[in-house]
């Protein structure tokens, strides 16, 4: 059964169980001094969806993404992805159990090599304090595959004729493509992509897209932060709305747009662009 048809049935209230949930997270809170950041009581991710996270600036979005991914510490909480427990788990572990993020700044490496970028996924998600500690590489007997694995991405996100730059040579929204295709490198179950068409040129968006749903369409779960709500609208399978680091509302796009508690949290919020929900 295709994943929206799966979810056509299933209520949407905050929590609500989904009918093959690939991520399930309980009770996960992060608080930032007196602020509570997260606070999420349950949450499931079915399956082969995109599942949009939506909310105002400030919501807790990039945070709830951070203690998924293990990019930072979660004051409480638990959460499985296949049933595998993912909790207290580094960012390098996570990835090889399955899920990757990119990031809301891109984080591609601007002095090294666009393929040399993509090897370095394949590896681990680093920050670019342990670069010097990773070069140079030293792949042995696996250097062949994942270079080929590395240009067939390449290919994928028309990339190759920029194989060889340095990263720091590539338009914003090529370094999002190059922020995706390293995710890739891992083969993940789940992608967590945190607002990849912000600062992307109008023409690399429809192209961007695209790509979000040929990942769906291979069986790669998405989830996927965007504040733009006719993107928003036009590509998610489901939308979860987060408010002051708690899921407010999910449900079907069309029945989350039109919530008054996702309005509210929206008029509530500092939100200023009239363009964007
Ligand atoms: N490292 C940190 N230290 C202190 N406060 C933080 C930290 N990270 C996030 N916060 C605060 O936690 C709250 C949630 O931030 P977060 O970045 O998760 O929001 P968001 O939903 O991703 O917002 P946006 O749509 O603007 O990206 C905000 O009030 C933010 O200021
Ligand atoms: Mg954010």
């Amino acid at each position: 059964m295709p994943a929206d048809a799966a979810l056509a049935s299933v209520e949407p209230t905050p929590g609500v169980a989904k009918p093959d949930p690939i991520l399930v997270v309980d009770d996960v809170s992060r608080s930032f001094g007196g602020l509570r950041a997260v606070d999420v009581t349950h949450l499931e991710v079915q399956r082969g969806t995109i599942t949009s996270v939506i909310g105002p600036n400030g919501a807790g979005k990039t945070t709830l993404f951070n203690l998924l991914t293990g990019f930072d510490d979660a004051d409480s909480g638990r959460w499985t992805l296949d049933g595998t427990a993912l909790h207290r788990r580094r960012p390098h572990n996570i990835a090889r159990a399955g899920m990757v993020r990119t990031f809301q700044l891109t984080k591609a490496l601007s002095k090294m090599t666009v393929i040399d970028n993509l090897m370095l996924g394949a590896t681990d998600q680093v920050g670019e304090g342990m670069i010097s500690a990773l070069l140079p590489f030293r792949w042995g007997s696996q250097e062949t595959e994942v270079r080929e694995r590395a240009d067939r991405l390449l290919e994928r996100f028309r990339l190759a004729h920029m194989r060889d730059e340095y990263a720091g040579t590539l338009s914003g929204g090529q370094r999002k493509l190059l922020e995706m295709a390293r995710a890739l490198m891992v083969e993940p179950k789940v992608i967590l992509l945190d607002e990849p068409m912000a600062g992307v040129n109008p023409a690399l968006v429809q192209s961007l897209l695209g790509h979000v749903t040929d990942l769906r369409d291979e069986g790669v779960t998405v989830i996927f932060i965007e504040h733009d709500m006719d993107v928003v609208m036009g590509i998610s399978d489901w939308v979860v709305c987060l408010a002051q680091g708690a899921v407010i509302s999910e449900g079907l796009p069309q029945a989350v747009g039109s919530d008054p508690k996702v309005i509210d949290a929206y008029l509530g919020g500092h939100h200023g662009d009239g363009g964007d929900l």
